[in-house]
């Protein structure tokens, strides 16, 4: 059988240089698991804007669309802010994820206990933190029609819509509670039902979807109060099943718990294709840092973990996605840190490629 397909968008700022470490993580489960991958590369975000104008080429769009899964690094960056809003980077991000058709986004926040102290709260409140926020990423307020900038009464007004079909929240809904039967079995599901109609449909839907699924405890929270949840006693939740804008801030706020924006994946799925894999692209939830870009300091662990959620969630590699997880626990246990996780106390941090090395040896101490 041929090998599964990899398509690798390295993009903007630290993009790249995360995205090496990954790709010696790739080829490692290709000499000593027999697990190899077919790897090819392109361009996204700003990379693709300088050498064809635009941030996603048709032709990279068509292999993100037949290759079994994208790994993408991050883009955007100050070069880019000028341009027009219609080639800006994070253009060819959200087309990826809006003909992939990618509705079900994956963010876990699981605080590493060696890193407990980096977080801003309190250890005993992030300590064995794990919670998994579903994110529904192709509809909402993102992509809603009408929107733009037009004038009325000679005064410029903006417009975006929040839009959203009963199928959009059901599909997602039904992804957030299967991922709830196989933790905790505890789902909270967060909208504002209180001042907005698409808030309203949503919990009538997941309500619905929720007979399908008796065994998990559903819950409805305003999103609002969510937030202020999240940093109260975020060991209350499980998993969260939340909008596109909502899930965007949520997820940003649950990422800080842990301590480190640096440390954390995401899975983007869709539908089934004919191979029965879902469509997939995975990405570290940071951005292209273009404050540290080139300097050898991003820590790739994030970039890493999303590699690992695509060996469980595309290639059906559970116990080889636990083997790379636990490598990453080793070595920070041990003491490893990139600049982002240095504390107080000072010491001399790993470069993105020092990093990459002990991960390695510690997957090669764990045959
Ligand atoms: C994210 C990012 C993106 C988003 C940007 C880069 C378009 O913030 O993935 O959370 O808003 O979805
Ligand atoms: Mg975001």
């Amino acid at each position: 059988m041929a090998n599964p397909s990899l398509l690798i968008l390295a993009g903007d700022g630290i993009g790249p240089e995360v995205m090496n470490e990954v790709k010696r993580i790739i080829d490692w489960f290709g000499a000593k698991r027999d697990l190899a991958f077919d790897v090819s590369e392109d361009l996204v975000g700003g990379a693709a804007y300088d050498k064809h104008g635009v941030p996603l080429h048709d032709d990279t769009m068509a292999k993100a669309q037949s290759v079994d899964a994208v790994l993408l690094g991050a883009v955007g960056g100050p070069k880019y802010d000028d341009l027009d809003f219609s080639v800006k980077p994070e253009r060819g991000l959200l087309r990826l994820r809006k003909e992939m058709d990618l509705f079900a986004n994956l963010r876990p926040a699981q605080c590493f206990d060696a890193l407990a102290d980096f977080s801003s709260l309190k250890k005993d409140i992030v300590a064995g933190l794990d919670i998994m926020i579903v994110r529904e990423l192709t509809s909402g307020v993102y992509f809603g029609e009408p929107r733009g900038i037009h004038m009325e009464d000679n005064m410029r007004v903006g417009i975006n819509t929040q839009r959203y079909t009963e199928a959009e929240i059901e599909r997602g809904a039904r992804a957030a509670f299967e991922l709830a039967m196989k933790r905790g079995k505890k789902l909270c599901s967060m909208e504002k039902a209180n001042v907005m109609e698409s808030g309203i449909l949503w919990r009538d839907v997941v309500t619905e979807v929720h007979r399908d699924y008796p065994e998990v405890e559903l819950s409805h929270m305003y999103a609002d109060n969510g937030a202020m949840q999240l940093v109260r006693a975020p060991k209350q939740f499980d998993v969260i099943y939340t909008d596109n804008l909502f899930g965007d801030i949520l997820s940003d706020c649950a990422a800080m718990l842990t301590g480190s924006l640096g440390m954390l994946p995401s899975a983007s799925l869709g539908l089934p294709m004919a191979n029965g894999r879902p469509k997939a692209m995975y990405e570290p939830v940071h951005g292209s840092a273009p404050d540290i870009t080139g300097q050898g300091k991003a820590n790739p662990i994030a970039c890493i973990l999303s590699f690992a959620m695509a060996l469980r969630y595309s290639f059906d590699q559970g116990a080889e996605a636990d083997r790379l997880e636990a490598a990453i626990e080793k070595v920070l246990a041990d003491g490893a840190r990139t600049a982002d996780l240095m504390g107080p106390e000072g010491g001399t941090p790993l470069s993105t490629t020092q990093m990459g090395d002990v991960i390695l040896s510690a997957l090669d101490e764990s045959l």
